[in-house]
Parts: structure tokens; C-alpha cells; sequence
């Protein structure tokens, strides 16, 4: 069935493939980017602006959206970018624009959408998150931070969303082969007690990204997650991270049937 799709930083990354494999298969696609009139002209689909720094752009979305299609099935919150750095060396103020953008800007724009699900009493919301939403490495601790916040955010907003028939799904992808690394900012101060650790992080740096996955495998775990009715949750995606899965099914399991009986009851 053809689905009215928004798909947040669509114009690079994860984002365009899936908006372009999406639009393939017919869907109504919508995506953003900070500089629509750079990239809308190469593109097959609907590209719309928003900055998720800005509230004035997200405030004029829902309406910017309803504009195009009048109702609105999935939201994919895609957009994000990477501060890496060793933290101590990382400026608070590089770091509140990291939680800034990736979690404050993407529950802006699902608050900005949720009235239109809520009325249409159905709808899914799938945000991309990583695997550092779940674990942390070095050298980005704001980064992990700010993925662990919208990893419980959302955890705890499907339980809430349920009864208005909206899904809530995450993607938690490994290191994929994206532009982010050429898109992120870096900390510039430097404390000598960190040199030692600093060659290590540089090495576990670089067999991350010698290693790091073909994007269309992400692409095609969100395309799968747009086309199920009742997605999982959790969506881990990559190398290595079997034994996680699962630990993760192993451990929230339980308690997760838990809350949704007493819900339910
Ligand atoms: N690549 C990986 O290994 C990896 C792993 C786990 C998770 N992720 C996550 O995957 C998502 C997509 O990243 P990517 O790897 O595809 O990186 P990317 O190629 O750099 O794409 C990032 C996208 O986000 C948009 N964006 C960045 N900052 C924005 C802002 N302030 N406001 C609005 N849009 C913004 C960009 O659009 P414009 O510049 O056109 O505005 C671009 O379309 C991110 O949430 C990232 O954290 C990536």
C-alpha cells in the first residue's frame, strides 16, 4: 500500500537511500535537508527545508507537510551529525549542540507531528538512533550521549503511543560508510595526559572505518521496518553485534512484557 513518508536529512547518508528506494517503490516521499535548493534538482523525491537548530523551521513543518499530503503515515528521524573527541577535551558548548541537534531537534519534530497521528489514530515513528544508543565507545561521549537519550525517550513514548495504534521503532546501525565522519565536528583543545590513549583511540578509529558497512544495509532495515505493520523496537544493524541482540531480547524481555500487562490489565 502507498505510504505518505517523511524522512528527516534526506539528502545524504542513510537518509537518501532510503528516500530514494521508498520513492522506487512508490511511496509518497518527503525529505528535508538544511539546503534543500542544493540537492532537490538531482533528487526523484520531495525535498523540504529544515534545520533542527532552528524552531522556527520546526514549527513550520507540520504545516509545511500538510501542505503536500493530507495525511502522513511514517515519520523516519534520520537526521543527526557527530561531535567525536575525547570528552574532556570536548567544549560543554560543542557538546550542547550535539544533544541540542540530534535529541532536542528530533523530539521537536515528533512533538510537531504527533497531533496529526494522534488525531489519525495510527502512524509510526522510526528514528534512527546506533548502537551507541545501547553501548559507548571513546571518543564521542556526547555523541553516545545524546543517542542514549533517544534511545530511553522513545522507549518510554511507545508505551504512551500504543493506544492511538502509533509504532515506534529504532535503528540501532554499527559503523556504516556514510558521509558523517566528513560532516562532524571535532574537539580542538588538547590535554597531554590523553596523548598515550589518543594513538589508541586513532587505531580503534581507523579499523572502525576500514571495517564500517555498506549504508545499503541500513537502508534496506528501515525500508523493511517502514513495510511491518508491527515493528520491533530494537533494530540493531551490523557487524558484530549478535551476541547483543541477544542479550538485549534476553534482558528487557521480561520486563517489557511486564509493563505492557499492567497496561493492558
Ligand atoms: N554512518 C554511521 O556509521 C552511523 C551509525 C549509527 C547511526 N548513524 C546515524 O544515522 C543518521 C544519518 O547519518 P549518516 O551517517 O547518513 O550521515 P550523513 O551522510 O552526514 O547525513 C546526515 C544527514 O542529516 C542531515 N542533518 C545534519 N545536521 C542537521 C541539522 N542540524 N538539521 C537538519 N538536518 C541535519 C544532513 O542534511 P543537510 O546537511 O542537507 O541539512 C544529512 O542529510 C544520523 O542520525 C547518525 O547519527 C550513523
Amino acid at each position: 500500500m502507498k505510504q505518505n513518508i517523511l524522512i528527516t536529512g534526506a539528502s545524504s547518508g542513510f537518509g537518501l537511500l532510503v528516500a530514494t528506494e521508498l520513492h522506487k517503490q512508490g511511496h509518497h516521499v518527503i525529505g528535508t535537508s538544511r539546503n534543500p535548493e542544493k540537492y532537490a534538482s538531482r533528487l526523484p523525491f520531495k525535498l523540504i527545508a529544515l534545520d533542527l537548530d532552528s524552531e522556527q523551521s520546526i514549527n513550520s513543518l507540520a504545516e509545511r507537510v500538510f501542505a503536500e499530503v493530507s495525511r502522513l503515515d511514517v515519520l523516519i528521524n534520520n537526521a543527526g551529525f557527530l561531535v567525536s573527541g575525547i570528552a574532556e577535551e570536548t567544549p560543554v558548548e560543542l557538546g550542547r549542540q550535539q544533544l541540542e541537534t540530534n535529541f532536542w531537534g528530533t523530539i521537536k519534530v515528533t512533538n510537531a507531528l504527533l497531533p496529526q497521528f494522534r488525531k489519525q489514530k495510527s502512524g509510526k515513528i522510526i528514528t534512527v538512533g546506533s548502537i551507541v544508543g545501547l553501548v559507548s565507545f571513546p571518543n564521542g561521549a556526547y555523541y553516545a550521549a545524546s543517542k542514549h537519550a533517544l534511545e530511553g525517550y522513545f522507549k518510554s513514548l511507545r508505551y504512551e503511543l500504543k493506544e492511538f495504534n502509533i509504532r515506534v521503532a529504532m535503528i540501532q546501525p554499527t559503523a556504516f560508510k556514510t558521509n558523517i565522519l566528513d560532516n562532524s565536528s571535532y574537539a580542538s583543545g588538547k590535554i597531554d595526559d590523553y596523548n598515550q590513549l589518543r594513538g589508541k583511540i586513532e587505531s580503534f578509529t581507523n579499523n572502525l572505518v576500514a571495517n564500517a558497512g555498506d549504508p545499503a544495509i541500513v537502508a534496506g532495515k528501515v525500508v523493511k521496518v517502514v513495510e511491518t505493520d508491527n515493528p520491533a523496537f530494537r533494530n540493531i544493524v551490523g557487524k558484530g553485534t549478535s551476541t547483543l541482540i541477544h542479550l538485549q531480547h534476553f534482558a528487557y524481555g521480561i520486563l517489557e512484557k511486564n509493563v505492557l500487562k499492567q497496561l493492558n490489565s
